[in-house]
């Protein structure tokens, strides 16, 4: 039987949700066990690996949020699909396309290997890794990294009603442990493929990256993607249609790097993952019959920074497949 959908359509509908909601995280929360922390950016290794939380916003305003709901965190990789949205409204679809490919890797977020796999002429695999990210931070206009980063603040910002800010101390921790992905920046320079100066170019990624946000913020830009570009609470468009459905597809595929296949399989929602233990996932509205929650789609947050090997949080992907099944939330 699928749970949490009992009276569903009743007064108590909120509480046999959260019901639900709030057994799941604490029966996940000890799957935070069997992760880590990321500990390749030092300050990342102080968070608190138990910690768990997750947040559902329904494009109706349904909202059920269990376990640590509260605490705010860097959005890392997760600003990857942001900035491509950013290039993509800014710069043209095609212009983007023509530079950054859209096909899966198969391998880690920080690979360089698949770089050089590819003829040079090429270009980098897809814009959720971290060559294609950082080609793509370099497409961003203006001649500062604060100038690049403008339009990615008003995006979140029109969504979210307010403007996160740069974690510093964070931005700092990354930037001082970047060897990789200067190297990916070194190689991207000699192939031609940066738009702007490298060094302005990693500043960008860094503080990209290094953006505060909760998971309630994701849950909200979720429902944005859900309904392919418009806010579900104001009806204005946000994202054009296009650039919106080019990134979830992108997500998809792409979206939790060498573990997206199987979260496609296990999961069916396009999401995207950070190495601070958050995710980002999209159920868009369904078409079945059936009486289910959230059936209008929703966006979801989670956060839970125990990282499995792939450095996707190990909680908030079960926690995810879990959901997803009871709900019946795969688009496939
Ligand atoms: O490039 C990096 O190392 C990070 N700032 C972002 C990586 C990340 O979040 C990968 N995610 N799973």
């Amino acid at each position: 039987m699928v749970q949490g959908v009992a009276n569903w359509n009743t007064e108590t509908t909120e509480e046999w949700l959260q019901n639900y909601v709030d057994d799941w995280v604490s029966f996940y929360r000890k799957h935070t066990e069997d992760g880590n922390v990321a500990s390749y950016i030092p300050i990342l290794g102080e968070a608190n690996k138990n910690h768990l939380g997750i947040s559902i916003l329904g494009s109706d305003g349904l909202s059920i949020r269990s376990g640590d709901t509260d605490i705010s965190f860097t959005i890392q990789s997760i600003s990857k699909v942001f900035s491509y949205i950013v290039a993509c409204m800014t710069r043209g679809v095609s212009y983007v396309l023509d530079r950054v490919d859209v096909e899966p890797t198969g391998e880690a977020f920080n690979s360089i290997m698949h770089l050089e796999m590819r003829n040079r002429l090429e270009k980098p695999f897809n814009p959720l890794i971290n060559a294609g990210a950082i080609t793509v931070s370099s497409m961003l206009e203006g001649d500062t990294s604060d100038e690049k980063l403008n339009p990615l603040f008003e995006l979140f910002e029109r969504i979210l009603g307010y403007r996160p800010e740069i974690n510093v101390e964070v931005y700092e921790s990354e930037r001082d442990s970047s060897m990789r992905n200067r190297a990916i920046g070194y190689y991207l320079l000699e192939t031609g493929f940066l738009e702007s100066d490298l060094n302005i170019t990693l500043e960008t990624y860094f503080k990209q990256c290094s953006i505060e946000i909760t998971i309630d913020d994701l849950a909200k830009i979720g429902t944005v993607l859900a309904n392919d570009g418009e806010d579900p609470a104001t009806g204005e468009e946000v994202i054009p249609r296009q650039v919106a459905r080019l990134s979830k597809a992108l997500m998809l595929t792409c979206g939790m790097y060498d573990a997206s296949g199987k979260f496609a399989a296990y999961v069916g929602v396009p999401a995207k993952s950070g190495v601070s233990g958050g995710i980002i996932a999209v159920s868009p509205p369904r078409v079945r019959e059936e009486s289910l929650p959230f059936k209008n789609g929703c966006g979801i947050g989670v956060y839970g920074p125990a990282l499995d090997e792939q450095g996707n949080s190990i909680a908030g992907i079960r926690l995810l497949r879990h959901i997803a099944n009871q709900w019946d939330l795969s688009i496939f």
